[in-house]
């Protein structure tokens, strides 16, 4: 399934027009501005089924310093709900101030992704909450450890033991963690305007959507996240490094990191549009500050295109529309709860 969608990208990738033409196979096209909204190659956010007390757990533990090794950083350090679930900027700082290696990508929507992590190294939201905690450079702490720090608190056994039957344990809590992340779908004006809502989104965006189809842009950023379904090159057409300039980093080889393959140098997960306007600076490096910026490079080095400065502004409206609403669960629990209220 997700090689084939890899392969229908990379196909449309080489043929732009290759949506226009399966369209034109199957019906006589409308013109693209006037098509209606669910001919579009995305779909609205996905409902997703969360057990409510597994995600208001998940929501304690988020938020909890805890999981680190000196108390100080808890996941919404680096994936902060007022910032878009990221935090605004370029690469993340860790435990005792250590700078790390690349841009803290959002949380919300993230389960969209068909794996986590830039290079893709983690295949869910489970396996990746198992790794900020021990490394080094982030929480810096030992799951024993954290475990030990759970356990004695009376409340949290409580908690673990009436939701997961082995209570508390590594896997327990990065389970509890994926559960409330997945509570973080965003629904946004984009989505309204899919379901059928012409006045959801502006003439602005809706000529920005326009291009953002008929440039290519949807070849990669595609699915009810616009990205998250797949592994590309950054740099497809024409090389990106030379362009940011500076030293090559060990993070800008990407999934080739993971796989040691050659042909996998520069490739990452295509990252998900959802928020994109919330979640500056951009790309795995935190390289670029205005999105207009990101949308002019994006066009050039993955499609060899120039975009007129009315497109990228197009554009940039369009992307706006994106911009989805938080639950209202996502946000610092308050101590004096005693328990997970479970009714979200
Ligand atoms: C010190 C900052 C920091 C902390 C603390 C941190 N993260 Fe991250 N997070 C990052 C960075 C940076 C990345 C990207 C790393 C990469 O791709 O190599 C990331 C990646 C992710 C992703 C993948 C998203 C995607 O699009 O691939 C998720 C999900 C996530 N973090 C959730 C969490 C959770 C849950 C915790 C707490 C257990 C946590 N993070 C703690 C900085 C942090
Ligand atoms: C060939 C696949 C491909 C195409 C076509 C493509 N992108 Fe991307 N896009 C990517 C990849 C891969 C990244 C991640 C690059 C990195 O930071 O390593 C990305 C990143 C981005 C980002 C930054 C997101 C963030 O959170 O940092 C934006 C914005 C973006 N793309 C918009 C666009 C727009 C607009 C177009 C059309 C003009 C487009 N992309 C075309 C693959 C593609």
């Amino acid at each position: 399934m997700i090689s084939r969608k890899l392969t229908l990208a990379l196909v449309c990738v080489a043929f732009a027009a290759c949506f226009k033409k399966d369209e034109d196979k199957a019906a006589p096209a409308p013109e693209a501005t006037e098509a209606p909204a669910k001919k579009l190659p995305f779909e609205p956010l996905p409902e997703v089924e969360v057990d409510p007390k597994k995600v208001e757990l998940g929501r304690r533990l988020y938020f909890d310093t805890r999981l680190s090794g000196d108390g100080t950083l808890s996941c919404a350090s680096c994936h902060s709900f007022d910032k878009g679930g990221a935090d605004a900027a370029k690469v993340s700082t860790g435990i005792r101030g250590q700078q790390g290696p690349i841009n803290s990508p959002t949380v919300l929507n993230a389960h969209l992704n068909f794996v986590q992590f830039w290079d893709g190294r983690a295949k869910d939201l489970e396996e990746q909450a198992l790794g900020p905690v021990e490394n080094p450079v982030e929480m810096g702490a030992t799951w024993p450890e954290v475990v030990e720090r759970l356990k004695a608190d009376e409340k949290m056994v409580e908690w673990f033991d009436a939701l997961y039957e082995d209570g508390i344990t590594k896997e327990n809590i990065a389970a509890a963690i994926a559960e409330f992340e997945r509570s973080l779908s965003t629904p946004a004006p984009f989505d309204r305007y899919l379901q059928g809502d012409e006045d959801a989104i502006s003439e602005k965006a809706k000529r920005g959507l326009d291009l953002f189809v008929k440039t290519g842009c949807v070849s990669c950023h595609t699915g009810p996240g616009l990205g998250g379904t797949m592994f590309q090159k950054f740099g497809l057409l024409e090389d990106y490094f030379p362009i940011r300039g500076g030293e090559l980093t060990e993070a800008d080889l990407g999934r080739y990191n993971v796989t040691k393959n050659e042909a996998d140098k520069h490739m990452f997960k295509v990252p998900l549009l959802r928020n994109v306007a919330l979640t500056a600076p951009y790309f795995h490096d935190g390289s670029v500050d205005d999105l207009g910026r990101a949308v002019e490079i994006m066009a050039r080095v993955q499609l060899r295109k120039k975009l007129e400065p009315d497109e990228i502004e197009a554009i940039v409206a369009f992307l706006e529309t994106l911009t989805g609403e938080l639950p209202p669960h996502a946000a610092p629990p308050e101590d004096d709860e005693k328990e997970p209220k479970g009714e979200n």
